[in-house]
């Protein structure tokens, strides 16, 4: 017998107020015509004044576990992903279990875009050696706070939000048809952070900082490495493409979205698309889009599910779950 990491509830939550393109039009000089033609992007959901990124966690963990019919006492161990932490210290993943009653223990996890696939890989390790047998995975940011809104480059790219998922380690053979997840796989390259990176911090400036980044070089690197990294989670697995049920990507770029589906000949009705109006909220991409997913009934109980993402560092990785 193998211990799998089960997905057994979602959740999301989304700050009420929405920003359209043509709002930000009225701030720098942009046109909604251009960030459609090249992001796919339409709106965006802006977090109100005082509303935190331990806020939006915590409705979407909430949620998530009504989904999966547990309580706070069933909960062992919260991750968060998150690069927009309420504070420095202490985790913000500490501020959700204060909040949600949780015992056991809770951390964050800081991999920016890619930081929920790093968060569901570390919290399926815990459930597989048996440290956690329950275990609430977050992905919750507020980017809108570390952007510079006068630099249109990147200022209509972002959006604050959160997904949740909640994991159970359950007992299978061990083979290929059991349900859970079935493989992880991530990596990393420190020489490439200065593509995408925020210019502050606690050491270095004793400021929070603004995002900064080589969109081109991003892009370039986003569709090589994650083609990548999904080919070896299929390897690990014995699966191929065409054994995708659900491909849920990280939502950064509507192009980018395209043209990976598009390397493993996956159908885009197969993609789960959020970025048009999500746009690009880094760790909450991929438990939003797949809360959605699950939610409005696309995603059935058998399903092959492949997530991916890749965000600055930089960082990219990839998860299989059979649902
Ligand atoms: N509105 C209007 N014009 C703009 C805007 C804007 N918001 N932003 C840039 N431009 C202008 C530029 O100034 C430039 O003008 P110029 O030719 O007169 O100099 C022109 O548009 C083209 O700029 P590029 O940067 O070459 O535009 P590009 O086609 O590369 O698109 C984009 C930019 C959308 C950022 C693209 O490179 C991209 O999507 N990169 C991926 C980055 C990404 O997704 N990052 C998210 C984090 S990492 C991740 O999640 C994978």
């Amino acid at each position: 017998m193998t211990t799998r990491s089960r997905i057994i509830g979602c959740g999301s939550y989304l700050p009420a107020n929405v920003v359209t393109n043509d709002d930000l039009a009225k701030r720098v000089d942009t046109s909604d015509e251009w960030i459609v033609a090249r992001t796919g992007i339409r709106q965006r959901h802006i977090a109100a004044e005082g509303e935190t990124t331990s806020d939006l966690a915590f409705e979407a963990a909430k949620k998530a576990m009504e989904h999966a019919g547990v309580t706070s006492e069933d909960i062992d161990l919260i991750i968060v992903a998150t690069a927009t932490p309420d504070n420095t210290f202490p985790a913000t993943a500490t501020k959700v279990q204060n909040r949600l009653g949780v015992k056991g223990f809770a951390f964050d996890v800081q991999a920016v875009c890619s930081g929920f696939i790093y968060a569901l890989t570390t919290a399926d390790m815990y459930i597989r050696n048996g440290q956690a047998k329950t275990a609430l995975v977050i992905g919750a940011e507020t980017f809108s706070r570390i952007l510079d809104w006068e630099d249109r480059r990147t200022c209509v790219l972002f959006g604050d939000g959160a997904g949740a998922v909640v994991l159970q380690g359950v007992e299978g053979n061990g083979t290929m048809e059991d349900v859970g997840i079935l493989a992880n796989r991530l990596h990393s390259d420190g020489s490439k952070y200065e593509l995408l990176y925020v210019d502050g911090g606690p050491s270095s400036t004793q400021t929070v900082g603004h995002l900064r980044m080589e969109g081109q070089e991003v892009f370039r690197h986003a569709v090589t490495n994650l083609a990548g990294v999904i080919r070896e989670v299929l390897a690990d697995t014995g699966l191929e493409p065409t054994d995708i049920d659900w491909l849920v990507p990280h939502q950064a770029n509507q192009r980018i979205l395209d043209s990976t589906a598009r390397k493993f000949g996956i159908s885009k009705d197969k993609v789960v698309v959020t970025v048009d109006r999500h746009a690009n909220t880094s760790a909450a991409s991929i438990p939003l889009a797949l809360a959605e997913a699950v939610h409005d009934g696309r995603v059935q109980r058998g399903d092959i599910v492949v997530l991916e993402a890749m965000g600055g560092g930089f960082t990219w990785g990839a998860s299989l779950v059979r649902w």
